[in-house]
C-alpha cells in the first residue's frame, strides 16, 4: 500500500553557508546569519554560533529511524486492512440482502501521531514530516528556548505547519500533561533514556513503537560505572574481564530492554523488541509496546541474571521466573552447573542482570525495513549500504542464543595460534550445531553449542599447531636449542598442552582438566556445511556491517557550549 509523501529537497548529509548572502527569508531574518544543513529530504537552518545540537554521524541513526516508522505503518496498515476486511465480509454475508446504499465503504487505516520528545533543531521532525507518509500530526518538544525557536524557524522554512507543530518544555511534563497519545514516541537524550521513560510508555497509543537512544555506552558497556549503571538500569553488565568485555554490547542491549520491560508492566504494557542495536558510541532501539497483562505475567521467566566467567567467559543463563500453562507464575529454580567457581577454568563468575531474556529484534520486521532501504534513493539516504549490512547481520543473528564471544580471545587464552571464524565456524557446524555472527562486535560468534564443545575445539586447534610445530622442529632436530628440546619432549608427552601457559592461568587449567577430543567426536575445521557457507556467505558480501571512523573527532556530540 502506498501512500503519498511530502516533495522537498533532495540532497544528503550537506552543510553549507547560507548561499543567498545577506538577504531576509520570511520569518527568518538575515540568511547568513545560517548554516544550511541538508539531509535525506530536509533543508534546515541552524545559526552559525551553534547553540542548538546537531550531530551529522546521526544521519545513520535518523536514516534508519524512518525506514522502522514507515515499516511501523506499513504493517499496522496491513494488519488493520485485513482486519477491516475480514469484518466487512462477515457483515455481508449478515446482510446480503441490505440496499447497496446502506454498504459502509472501507475507509483507509488511521493515520498516525508522532512524538520527538527531544527535537534539538528539529532536523528529525522534519525529515519525519518530509519523509514519513501517512502521518496525521508531528510534535517536536525541547526544554531549550533556542531549540524551539529553531523548529520554529525550520517548520516555517520547510512549510510543514500543516502536519509539525513545536513544543517547548520539558518532556516529562509534557508527556504527562498533554491529552493525546502518539502511536510513535522518539526519544533520543544526551545520555540515557530511562528518565523518560515511565511517562513515554502513558504516552505512547497502544500498540505504539518506541525509539530509543541510549549515548551512555560508557555506563551500560563500559566497567567504570557499575553504580550508575544499577541504578538506571536495574542491573550490571559482566565488567571488566578481557574475556566478558566485548559481550558487554549486548548486556547493553539487554540492560535497556530489561529497565523498559519492567517499566511497561507497571503498566499491564508488555514489550516486543523489532530491532535491538549497539552501535558504534550508542545503543538504538525499536520496541513495540501492547497492553497485554497476560504477556506481563510472563515477564520475570523474560528477565534473567547471567553469570559470567572471568576466566574463560563461560556463561549460565538464570531466568527469574518460570511459567507453567499459558501464564502460570512459578518460583524459579537453581540452574544447574552454578557455582562459585567454574568447572572448566576455576575462574569466579560476575553476576550481571538482571536483565531481557527474549529475543531482540523481529526477523519480519527487520526484512520489511531492508526491503524499504532496498528501493530508498542513495542520493536522499546516505547510509542505506551501513543500513543494508548492519541489519542483514542483525536479522541472521540467533535469536535462543543471548551471548557471542571473541574468537582471539579465546585464542588468548590458550596462548594458541588465531583461529578465524571460518575454521571455527566450519567446525562448530560439522559437529551439527548452529553459528551466527552478532552486529554488535568484528570477530565475534554466537553458537548453540555447549561451552565444553567450545573449549574442545579450541583445544583440538592448539593440538594441530603443536603437531605443525613438532614436525617442523623435528625436521630440524640437529640445530635444537636447550629450551626447544624441553618444549619438544613436554608437547610428544602431552599433545594437547602448551608449555607457554603458566600452571595458574584459565587456559593451563582448561587443557589440564579436558579429555582428549573423544573418538566419535570429529572435529574437522575444513569441510564445509550449510551452516558455514551460510555464515561465509553473509561474510563475503561486499557490505558496510561495521563504521569506520567517520571523521577525525567522532562520536557523541556534548552539549552546545553555551549552556
Ligand atoms: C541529542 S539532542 C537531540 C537530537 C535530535 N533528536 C536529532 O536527531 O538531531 C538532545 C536534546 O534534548 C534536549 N533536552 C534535554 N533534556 C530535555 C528534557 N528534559 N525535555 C526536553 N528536551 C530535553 C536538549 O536541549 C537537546 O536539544
Ligand atoms: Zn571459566
Amino acid at each position: 500500500m502506498k501512500f503519498s509523501e511530502v516533495p522537498a529537497p533532495a540532497s544528503s548529509g550537506s552543510v553549507s553557508s547560507g548561499e543567498t548572502s545577506g538577504s531576509e527569508l520570511q520569518g527568518v531574518g538575515n540568511i547568513d546569519e545560517y548554516d544550511i544543513i541538508k539531509e535525506g529530504k530536509a533543508e534546515i537552518l541552524t545559526p552559525k554560533e551553534d547553540k542548538v545540537f546537531y550531530n551529522p554521524i546521526q544521519q545513520f541513526n535518523r536514516d534508519l529511524s524512518i525506514m522502522a516508522i514507515k515499516s511501523y505503518i506499513e504493517l499496522r496498515n496491513e494488519k488493520w486492512m485485513e482486519k477491516q476486511q475480514k469484518r466487512e465480509e462477515a457483515k455481508a454475508q449478515k446482510a446480503d440482502n441490505e440496499p447497496q446504499s446502506k454498504k459502509r465503504k472501507i475507509t483507509g487505516p488511521p493515520k498516525i501521531n508522532i512524538l520527538e520528545a527531544l527535537s534539538a533543531t528539529g532536523l528529525r521532525a522534519i525529515r519525519y514530516g518530509h519523509e514519513i507518509p501517512h502521518v496525521n500530526k508531528i510534535v517536536a518538544n525541547d526544554l531549550l528556548p533556542e531549540a524551539v525557536k529553531s523548529i520554529d524557524r525550520n517548520i516555517n522554512h520547510a512549510k510543514l505547519e500543516n502536519v509539525l507543530e513545536s513544543h517547548l518544555g520539558d518532556a516529562i511534563k509534557y508527556m504527562a500533561s498533554t491529552e493525546e497519545k502518539f502511536n510513535v514516541i522518539d526519544l533520543d537524550p544526551y545520555g540515557t533514556a530511562t528518565p523518560f521513560m515511565d511517562l513515554a510508555i502513558q504516552a505512547i497509543e497502544d500498540d505504539g513503537m518506541l525509539l530509543v537512544t541510549c549515548t551512555d555506552a560508557g555506563v551500560l558497556a563500559g566497567s567504570g560505572y557499575p553504580e550508575k549503571c544499577f541504578a538506571l538500569y536495574g542491573g550490571n553488565n559482566f565488567g571488566n574481564s578481557f574475556v566478558n568485555g566485548e559481550a558487554n554490547h549486548e548486556a547493553g542491549i539487554r540492560l535497556i530492554l530489561g529497565m523498559i520491560s519492567a517499566t511497561a508492566a507497571k503498566y499491564k504494557k508488555s514489550i516486543e523488541p523489532v530491532l535491538s542495536l549497539s552501535i558504534d558510541f550508542y545503543f538504538r532501539l525499536f520496541i513495540r509496546v501492547k497492553t497485554s497483562p497476560i504477556e506481563v505475567k510472563r515477564l520475570s521467566s523474560k528477565t534473567m541474571v547471567v553469570y559470567g566467567c572471568n576466566g574463560c567467559g563461560h556463561k549460565i543463563e538464570q531466568p527469574l521466573g518460570r511459567i507453567s500453562g499459558p501464564s502460570k507464575f512459578q518460583y524459579p529454580k537453581l540452574v544447574a552447573g552454578v557455582s562459585s567457581e567454574c568447572g572448566f577454568c576455576e575462574g569466579t563468575y560476575t553476576v550481571a542482570g538482571p536483565m531481557w531474556k527474549g529475543p531482540i529484534h523481529d526477523p519480519k520486521f527487520i526484512d520489511r525495513i531492508l526491503s524499504i532501504n532496498h528501493e530508498s534513493d542513495k542520493q536522499v539516504y546516505g547510509t542505506t549500504e551501513r543500513i543494508k549490512g548492519m541489519l542483514t547481520v542483525a536479522k541472521s543473528e540467533l535469536s535462543d542464543v543471548s551471548f557471542y564471544f571473541n574468537l582471539n580471545h579465546m585464542s588468548s587464552v590458550f596462548k594458541s595460534p588465531p583461529i578465524s571464524i571460518n575454521e571455527m565456524v566450519k567446525a562448530l557446524g560439522n559437529l551439527g550445531y548452529n553459528v551466527s555472527l552478532t552486529h554488535a562486535k568484528k570477530n565475534c560468534i554466537k553458537t548453540n553449542a555447549p561451552w565444553e564443545v567450545v573449549l574442545q575445539i579450541n583445544k583440538e586447534w592448539l593440538v594441530l599447531s603443536n603437531r605443525e610445530y613438532l614436525c617442523k622442529t623435528k625436521a630440524n632436530e640437529g640445530n635444537m636449542s636447550e629450551k626447544t628440546k624441553v618444549k619438544v619432549e613436554q608437547l610428544e608427552a602431552d599433545i594437547g598442552s602448551n608449555p607457554n601457559l603458566l600452571k595458574a592461568s584459565p587456559g593451563y587449567r582448561i587443557l589440564k582438566k579436558l579429555a582428549a577430543t573423544p573418538e566419535d567426536m570429529k572435529i574437522d575445521f575444513v569441510t564445509e556445511s550449510e551452516v558455514s557457507s551460510s555464515v561465509n556467505k553473509l561474510r563475503n558480501v561486499k557490505m558496510v556491517r561495521y563504521q569506520e571512523n567517520p571523521t577525525k573527532n567522532w562520536g557523541p556530540k556534548s552539549r552546545p557550549s553555551s549552556k
